[in-house]
């Protein structure tokens, strides 16, 4: 089987979800020849875990980003270059978050600005940043059709964020968290609009509701299995699937 991307980017790689899709995109058959882990801390005990996995396998390179930091933004890019010699960057996963249940009673201005500054500005600037390797990977490729072989953006976000099932969800109004990530799947859809021409896939992906620290003990998900599930819909996402809001099975969400 084909690699799904020679190189691949995840923010927020040191625990949950992250750590878990380097672990796995690591083991595989066929691995990326470079996985870029990112992490705000990769030098405190938080990148511990990281550290150890990529121990284990020279093609993880950790590097430090904090997507709040432009100068931390910045300097991951010519980490990320050094290692690619001369060629593009596949695949960018953006899936550092953070969560938070506030309340219209206990929700405070910071703590607004707080989530939109990580779940929504910092995507927009990882990706700004990012953008140059991206085209070049995209350029490199003979191909028409977009993949996350070619050149992706992989936004994680959430169901929570569905407008259309706003009232299903039983969590409370999360306020924060959920705004962010409704802003976030608009800028997915103004980046898949504007990436087109470049032949940027730009998709939306909700890994279920998952058993990490963000997720708790209560969630019906293992991390392995959401990330297993997400790493086999991944190879499938095409032109059709840019600007989508899907789940971790690959299938649509309501806005
Ligand atoms: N778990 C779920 O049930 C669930 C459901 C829907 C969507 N999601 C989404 O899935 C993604 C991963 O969630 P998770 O469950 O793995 O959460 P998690 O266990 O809380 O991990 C969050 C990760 O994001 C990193 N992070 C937070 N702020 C950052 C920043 N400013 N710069 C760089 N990294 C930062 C954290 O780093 P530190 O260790 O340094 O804090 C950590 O690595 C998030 O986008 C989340 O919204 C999760």
């Amino acid at each position: 089987m084909a690699p799904l991307a020679r190189s691949v980017l995840v923010t927020g790689s040191n625990r949950g979800i992250g750590l878990e899709l380097v672990r796995q995109l690591a083991e595989m058959t066929d691995p990326p020849e470079h996985i870029f882990a990112t992490c705000r801390n990769p030098e405190g005990p938080k990148g511990k875990a990281l550290h150890d996995l990529a121990d284990k396998h020279p093609n993880i390179h950790v590097i430090q980003l904090e997507v709040e930091s432009q100068s931390s933004v910045e300097s991951a890019v010519p980490a990320v270059e050094s290692h690619l010699k001369g060629k593009g960057l596949n695949l960018l996963i953006n899936n550092a978050g953070v969560n938070s249940y506030a309340t219209l009673q206990t929700v405070e201005r910071q703590e607004m600005l707080s989530a939109f500054n990580t779940n929504v500005v910092g995507p927009i600037f990882v990706v700004k940043e990012f953008v140059p390797l991206l085209r070049r990977a995209a350029n490199e490729m003979g191909t028409e059709e977009m993949s996350c072989s070619k050149a992706a953006i992989i936004n994680v976000t959430s169901k929570l964020a569905s407008i259309e099932r706003g009232f299903e969800v039983f969590h409370g109004p999360m306020y924060p968290y959920r705004a962010s990530k409704v802003a976030l799947n608009m800028v997915t859809v103004c980046l898949a609009m504007e990436m087109k021409a470049d032949g940027i896939l730009c998709t939306l992906i909700h890994p279920g509701w998952v058993k990490t620290d963000m997720g708790t003990d209560q969630a019906p998900m293992t991390v392995q299995d959401s990330v297993q599930s997400i790493l086999k819909v991944l190879p499938t996402l095409s032109s059709s699937s840019t600007g989508a809001f899907l789940d971790w099975e690959g299938k649509r969400l309501p806005w």
